[in-house]
């Protein structure tokens, strides 16, 4: 028997004045999203915007329906529009924003499980990785370097 041990780094932006002027740009794109979420059961916004390799930016904020489990997250709505519209470019960056009506949120909110493991998908498909931003309202900004450390030990094709 042998333990490993595995870790992450991430990047902490105390404000949004330290972020790049194309990384505040996407948050702002990110922000615009999530103000036209679709939220009225959880009044949880969330915006996604992803920058592709051939400059497009992608939104997407998450859909949500009356039968509960058949709305959507941002992410994946984000990423599937990309996918489906240039599915042969690669994902750069997600920045990920979150508000909500009820309260404010001032903790960053990252991608849920089911959307990492949706951006791990296009993360080996592309074999690079995908840059993470995420946020609340207010507060701080985290960006991981890759899904790799939101998920590690991730399933992927090669083991199917
Ligand atoms: N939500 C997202 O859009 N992304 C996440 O990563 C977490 C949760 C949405 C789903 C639902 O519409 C609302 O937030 C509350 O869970």
């Amino acid at each position: 028997m042998k333990e490993i041990k595995i870790t992450s780094k991430y990047k902490i932006f105390e404000t949004r004045e330290e972020l790049s002027g194309e990384n505040l740009m996407l948050l702002e794109k990110a922000e615009e999203a999530r103000n036209k979420a679709y939220a009225p059961y959880s009044n949880f916004n969330v915006g996604a915007a992803l920058l592709l390799g051939n400059g497009e930016i992608i939104l997407g904020n998450n859909q949500e329906n009356a039968a509960y489990p058949s709305g959507m997250c941002a992410e994946r709505v984000a990423i599937w529009s990309a996918a489906s519209r240039f599915p042969n470019e690669k994902i750069l960056k997600i920045f990920i924003s979150a508000s909500s009506s009820t309260h404010q949120v001032d903790k960053p909110v990252s991608p849920c499980g089911a959307c990492r493991q949706t951006i791990a998908e296009y993360e080996f498909k592309q074999d690079k990785n995908i840059e993470i931003f995420f946020t609340g309202e207010t507060g701080i900004i985290v960006r991981a370097n890759s899904l790799n450390d939101l998920l590690p030990l991730a399933f992927d094709n090669s083991l199917l």
